[in-house]
């Protein structure tokens, strides 16, 4: 009925981002937070209320390119939904722009509210596709692994191309993770175009990073897999070495990642786009500790597990 909230999942990338935009392998897994919405009828004009956000737009409004208006814009096209009246209300149970794809959770969220309350009878695939369409507004070249994390809610090693790879991952035991909010933005679509500048200026040196990163993310595979702490705490302080050699970390990032080690994470890196946003912290014993020294110098930190 109308009166259900829909839901998108939030995501954490453990390891692979930047380099699953050149068509390498990432992992990645819903978090416990999710952006949930609900759509009714409305009088006149369809409506956009994001309260927790201080968001109420109106769709006649021109929108900004890049907003989730835009997106809106597009997706009531697409379903055909362009001439009704809707009153779209959104929840979100996460911060906004923190790079644990707030974006690719907001588009499914409100898909799948459209879905119900219109009976559109949408598939997960079609869902997803749509979400995808969204992410292109949002990012510009996204590589497709936030809206299928928001779309299944289920962890997975995910590599773009037609199809997809989404292979899900039944983990032994959950992961216990800290992650820590730098507190400014996370820049996705301008680090993602800073790391394609780059790369179009020496190819060559760019793809041996990105070669580094996806043999870094198949040997987590297999530490996953094993449950091996240890061996996956590492890989991920060598991935955040990458990441920064992409030139996609901040000082806030590193300030988290040094806090974390420091007080017994197996290892850190920062997650999703960078340039501000989110670290993740490998944490089975010290997890109230690492979250605690975080908060001590001034960051939000959330302790999740991971799938
Ligand atoms: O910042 P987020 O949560 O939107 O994650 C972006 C992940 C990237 O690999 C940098 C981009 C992408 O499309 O995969």
């Amino acid at each position: 009925g109308t009166q259900e909230w829909a839901a998108g999942h939030g995501k954490v990338i453990l390891l692979g981002e930047h380099a699953v935009v050149y068509g390498r392998h990432a992992i990645a897994a819903p978090l416990p937070l999710a952006i949930r919405a609900r759509v009714e009828d409305a009088r006149d004009g369809t409506t956009l209320l994001i309260p927790r956000w201080g968001i109420e737009q109106r769709l006649q409004q021109p929108a900004r390119p890049g907003s989730f208006l835009q997106s809106l814009t597009l997706l009531l096209e697409r379903l055909g939904l362009s001439q009704r009246a809707l009153h779209i209300q959104v929840a979100p149970e996460m911060p906004r722009a923190m790079g644990l794809g707030g974006s690719a959770a907001l588009a499914v969220a409100v898909i799948r509210a459209l879905d119900r309350h219109c009976a559109l009878g949408l598939d997960d695939a079609s869902v997803c596709a749509l979400a995808f369409e969204c992410e292109k507004i949002a990012h510009g070249t996204p590589s497709g692994v936030d809206n299928t994390v928001a779309t299944h809610g289920q962890a997975l090693l995910y590599r773009r191309g037609e199809p997809a790879t989404i292979r899900p991952l039944a983990l032994k035991q959950p992961l216990p993770l800290v992650i820590g909010l730098s507190g400014s933005e996370s820049l996705t679509a301008r680090m993602v175009a800073r790391v394609r500048q780059a790369w179009l200026q020496h190819p060559a040196r760019y793809e041996r990073i990105f070669d580094e990163i996806d043999v870094l993310t198949r040997h987590a595979l297999d530490a996953l897999e094993a449950h091996d702490l240890g061996e996956l705490g590492e890989l991920m302080n060598i991935c955040q070495g990458q990441l920064n050699a992409l030139q996609v970390s901040s000082p806030e990032i590193e300030e988290l990642v040094q806090l974390a080690r420091e007080h017994g994470a197996l290892g850190a890196k920062l997650t999703g786009g960078g340039g501000g946003g989110a670290v993740i912290a490998l944490c089975p014993d010290n997890g109230a500790r690492v979250a605690r020294a975080m908060r001590d110098a001034g960051y939000q930190a959330l302790e999740v597990c991971f799938g």
